[in-house]
């Protein structure tokens, strides 16, 4: 993030903090538990926001160089992602055109081609049928030349890979992110190393998870014996880009720069920017480090997260090592044992049937933004349905 845009958010930060004050929504948005709970609703959430949209699904750097692949979900779409020969970002439904096996299983580099486990069905690494083997005289009748693997819509700009799991119009990255791109693209997050990854399973629905990033007024009480020593629960700050968002989580190191020359401001070092790019997929930055969360709905209650952890350079030593094992496990404490903990506690006495509705304070506004851009898609997507 420039220079200018940190000195200008520490600015406001410390007149709000002076004054006493916040960031505030124009009002508190009231949400029906049916949001956590309507099948008929989580339909359409994964058809209009995890299918439809461009998913921000990896780094650049995770498919450095020609070969290298991860297997990714775009909204229940099982999607290879494969750096080329021509060193262009690719993507396929991960379906093999014989059976219907998945043809990667998982992450890899430089490979040549993809081999289905099944009967060995081979493809290149832009999608081509290339080899059926003992399948000579099977086939007969069938275009071979036609069962390459489906392409998907994929694009890659400001460091990072996007896919859509269903339609064929191009991904324009740029427009996608509304103005936020070319911010998220000066950290340079494309050129950061995968350190390591944490997948896990929580019995709650997706937009609880994605909540627990989008406000900082629980920080004080759920992680009192964590991170709070070092947080402020207020002020606190974020600007929307279209359906996604700009959020800080601020330590209270900012206000030592109370008093000082403005010119030597910076925000990075006092706390965590994160970009919510929607509908969940959350870049976490601290000053060392990259936390990327994504958030993939399998049912009204049921979620998984995969957690990955980059570093700007490549760790080398044991110490360096050492460190950021120890900052993956703050994140799992964190995020995992209190934050997500605390979502399927919360998704459990909403079952119960007794609550009718929850309440986002005007206190969390990045949070009611979320909500509402949500809200507006499906909106949008049922009366464009509605129009047909
Ligand atoms: S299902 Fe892939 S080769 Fe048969
Ligand atoms: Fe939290």
């Amino acid at each position: 993030m420039r220079l200018e845009r940190q000195r200008e958010i520490v600015a406001w930060l410390l007149a709000a903090h002076e004054a006493g004050r916040t960031q505030l929504a124009d009002e508190p948005l009231r949400l029906p538990v049916g949001e956590f709970f309507d099948t008929e609703l989580f339909g359409r959430e994964q058809r209009t926001a995890f299918r439809g949209c461009p998913a921000a699904v990896c780094l650049s750097s995770d498919i450095a160089g020609p070969g290298d692949h991860l297997v990714v979900d775009a909204g229940g779409v099982p999607v290879l992602v494969v750096r080329g020969e021509d060193g262009a970002a690719g993507a396929f439904v991960n379906i093999c055109r014989h059976r219907g096996s998945p043809v990667v299983e998982r992450a890899g580099q430089r490979a040549r081609s993809f081999r289905c486990r099944f009967h060995g069905w081979t493809y290149d690494l832009g999608g081509a049928l290339i080899a059926t083997p003992y399948g000579d005289d099977g086939f007969d009748g069938i275009d071979r030349a036609c069962l390459g693997l489906v392409a998907v819509p994929v694009a890659e700009a400001f460091g990072l890979v996007f896919v859509r799991g269903e339609g064929d119009d191009p991904i324009d990255v740029d427009g996608w992110l509304c103005g936020m791109g070319p911010e998220v693209g000066d950290f340079g997050f494309g050129g950061y190393r995968l350190f390591d990854r944490w997948t896990s399973e929580w019995p709650c629905n997706w937009k609880l998870l994605v909540d627990t990033f989008l406000e900082t007024y629980h920080v004080f009480a759920l992680h009192a014996d964590t991170v709070a020593r070092y947080f402020l629960v207020r002020p606190s700050a974020f600007l929307p880009f279209g359906p996604h968002l700009r959020f800080h989580s601020l330590q209270k190191s900012l206000l030592d720069l109370k008093g000082t020359d403005p010119l030597g401001w910076e925000l990075l070092p006092h706390g965590t920017v994160e970009y919510l790019i929607f509908p969940a997929t959350v870049l976490s930055y601290s000053v060392d480090h990259l936390a990327v969360y994504r958030f993939l709905p399998a049912a009204t209650d049921r979620t998984t997260v995969e957690l990955a952890l980059y570093t700007p350079a490549p760790v080398e030593t044991d110490e360096q090592r050492s460190h950021f094992q120890r900052t993956l496990e703050l994140h799992q404490r964190v995020s995992g044992d209190q934050d997500f903990t605390q979502q399927a506690k919360i998704q459990r006495s909403l079952a119960s049937g007794r609550a009718k509705e929850v309440i986002l304070g005007r206190n969390e506004p990045a949070a009611i933004h979320f909500h509402l851009s949500l809200r507006r898609l499906l909106a949008e997507a049922q009366r464009q349905e509605g129009g047909r």
